[in-house]
This record gives C-alpha cells, structure tokens and sequence, in this order.
C-alpha cells in the first residue's frame, strides 16, 4: 500500500475510507428528508434521481480518464489536437472487446439504487441504517464466493460482531434523538406549502432493504473481481458501469407513462419536483459512487464495511461534543462491540484463537 497514490501527504487508502464514511452518513438523513419530509410541489421521481446520478457519475469519470490521458502525455501533445487524440483513446478503451463485464454490476446498481429509495420511503432512518448493515456479511459471503477470499471462522464471527454492533449503536441513535419527527416540513420556507403526506409501510421497507443488501454485496464484489482482474483504469471502468446502467435506469421512466408531446414537456416532466433537497440527494450519491470505486480499487470490499461502521461511532462521538448528545449504555455496548469485531478482524493468522478466547467468557 506504500506505492498507492497520496491526498496532501495521507495515503488515498484512508482518505477515501474516512470521506466514504462521513458521505454514507450524509446520504441517509439528506435522502429520507427529501422523500418523506418535503411539501406536495417537492415530491421527485426516484427514477429520475438513478438516472441522473449514472448521467453525472459517467461524466465526470469520462473527464478524469481524459485528464489522465492528457497528462501522460508530453506538452506537444495538449492542444486542440493532443485532446482530440486522448479523447479518442479514452473513447477506444470504453469501448473494448471486455466493456461487457461491467453489465452486470451495472444493471446490480441500478436495481439497487432504486430498491434504496423504496426503502428510504417505508422506514425511519435508523431503522433502515441498522438493517441495512446485513450487507457486511453478504459482502463477506460473495468475496469468498466469486474472490475466493479466505474467512476463517474468527473472520466470519468478528463480522457477525460487526453487523450486531452497528445495530446495537444505530437502534440507540434513533431512540431520543430524533432530529425531527417525520412527514413534516422543518424550515420557514415551506411553512406554509402544503405537505406531501407519505404513508410508510415497513413490511415492503423490509424487503426492499434486504434485496438491496444482496445486490450491495453481489455488485460491490463483482465489480472488485473486474477491476482487480484486468489493467484497464478505473475510470473507464467506472465509464463503463455508467453507459451500461443507463438502458436499465431508462427503463422505468417510459413504462406505463403516456408518450409526451414534446421533447421539452419530456424533460420539464422528468425533472418534476427536483428541489435543493433532490439535487443534494443526487449530489452525495454520485459523490457516494465515485468514492466507492476508489475505496474498492484501493482497499477491498470487506474493508469497506468496517470503514462505515466506525464511522457511526465517529459520527456519534462528534454529536456529543457538538450537539451535547449524551452517552448511554448501548452506545458504550455498541461501539466496543464495534470496536472488538475490528481487532479481531485484524489478527493475524495463528493468533486467532488467542483473539478469540481472550473475548469470550470462560
Ligand atoms: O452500499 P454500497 O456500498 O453497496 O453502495 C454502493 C454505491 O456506490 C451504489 O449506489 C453504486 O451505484 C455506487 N457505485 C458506483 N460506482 C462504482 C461502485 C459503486 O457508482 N464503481
């Protein structure tokens, strides 16, 4: 990891964990505010949303794989002509014999991406958080499946830790803190705006969460299992991914909606209710994506995992010393649950079982 690329002196390794983290926090809150909270004229088509983030997600790795190929090159070839060549180098490696590969963790994504709002939609947000850690362990379980990953069984017990540790502190969050109660606008600009009252139903939040879990760990790993199998940039790749979820994420807006009258009634249609709170929504899950691919090119999958449930911790810690949020006992239960599974996570092979026995009651 010696030789990977550094942020101002840190290794991109770890500031691309710790920025995951704080986004993954981010994206909850600022998500279910902008489906649940939000008056009638602010209710977006989720479908939208998915195709936008792919739309803007491709364009921007699109621009840094073109800038990478410009400043391999020498000076003579910058000008108008040196970016024409790197464009149609960039364009030759999206496009080559093996861009297939990247259909299937794209069309994952995007049913992903989608199952995310629906859950987002039917649960409170601590709700959804804690459940939505089972795909630490169904990220363990395709690493071993498709990567061939070796877990002994103190990897696979310091996860299980991992996953009921999280949830120990996320139920505790939820609990008392409540930022604000839901299906009401906060703020003075919407005061008086009438309100887009959205009915929660937890069974289908449920099972939207749960599906979303296997294709997090499916996607995730497969989409690894490409990257680490070829030389290719991880920005084409990332290209790639973009370009092949847009037939899926397409799909949903023509379906069962009338055929538009006009190109510019199509798109003022599509973008129906697109306030500040859909665009932040967009906004940090294409920052969401982008960090990913680098968290996954540059440390793995499993790792990933561990980076967002200490982030929980972090973040919680922070709102004691901002917010004054006190300490309870399941905090304190749950973070050094958190804490445990972490270090055994990381004990050498051989030392596992002094790990193990050092943790358990006799
Ligand atoms: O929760 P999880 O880590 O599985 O979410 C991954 C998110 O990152 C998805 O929203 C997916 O669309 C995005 N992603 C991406 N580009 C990648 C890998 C993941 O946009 N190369």
């Amino acid at each position: 990891s010696d030789s990977s690329p550094r942020i101002c002196g840190m290794p991109l390794k770890y500031v691309s964990l710790v920025t995951l983290a704080v986004q993954n926090a981010a994206l909850s809150i600022v998500m279910h505010y902008s489906r649940v909270s939000i008056p009638a004229s602010e209710a977006y088509s989720p479908a939208t949303a998915v195709l936008l983030n792919e739309l803007l997600k491709g364009a921007i790795s699109f621009v840094v794989a073109l800038m990478r190929v410009l400043n391999a090159s020498d000076a003579a070839g910058r000008g108008v002509v040196g970016v024409w060549v790197a464009f149609r180098r960039v364009c030759r490696e999206i496009f080559s014999a093996d861009c297939w590969k990247l259909s299937i963790p794209a069309l994952l994504y995007v049913v992903q991406n989608s199952l995310q709002f629906v859950a987002i939609s039917n649960l409170p947000v601590a709700t959804f958080q804690v459940t939505y850690q089972m795909k630490i362990l169904t990220t363990a379980a395709f690493s071993v499946a498709l990567l061939r990953k070796k877990l002994t069984s103190t990897k696979w017990l310091a996860l299980t830790f991992l996953a009921i540790g999280v949830g120990i502190v996320q139920i505790q969050s939820s609990t008392g803190h409540s930022p604000k109660p839901h299906n009401i606008a906060v703020g003075s600009a919407h005061d008086s705006a009438p309100l887009h009252i959205h009915i929660m139903s937890p069974l289908k939040g449920f099972g939207a969460v749960t599906a979303a879990c296997f294709t997090s760990g499916l996607a995730g790993v497969y989409f690894e299992m490409v990257l680490k199998g070829s030389k290719a940039d991880l920005w084409v790749r990332n290209v790639q991914l973009s370009l092949f979820s847009l037939v899926p994420a397409a799909i949903p807006l023509f379906w069962g909606s009338p055929l538009p009258t006009s190109p510019a009634g199509f798109f003022s249609g599509l973008l129906r209710g697109f306030g500040g709170w859909a665009w932040a929504t967009v906004g940090i899950q294409v920052l969401g994506g982008l960090i990913t691919a680098i968290v996954i090119k540059y440390s793995d999958n499993i790792l990933k995992g561990f980076a967002t449930s200490l982030s929980i911790v972090i973040s919680f810690l922070a709102s004691v010393a901002l917010f004054g949020f006190r300490i309870t006992p399941s905090f304190v239960i749950g973070s050094s649950t958190v804490l445990v599974a972490t270090w055994m996570y990381n004990q050498p092979p051989g030392k596992e079982l002094v790990a193990i026995t050092s943790v358990m009651p006799n």
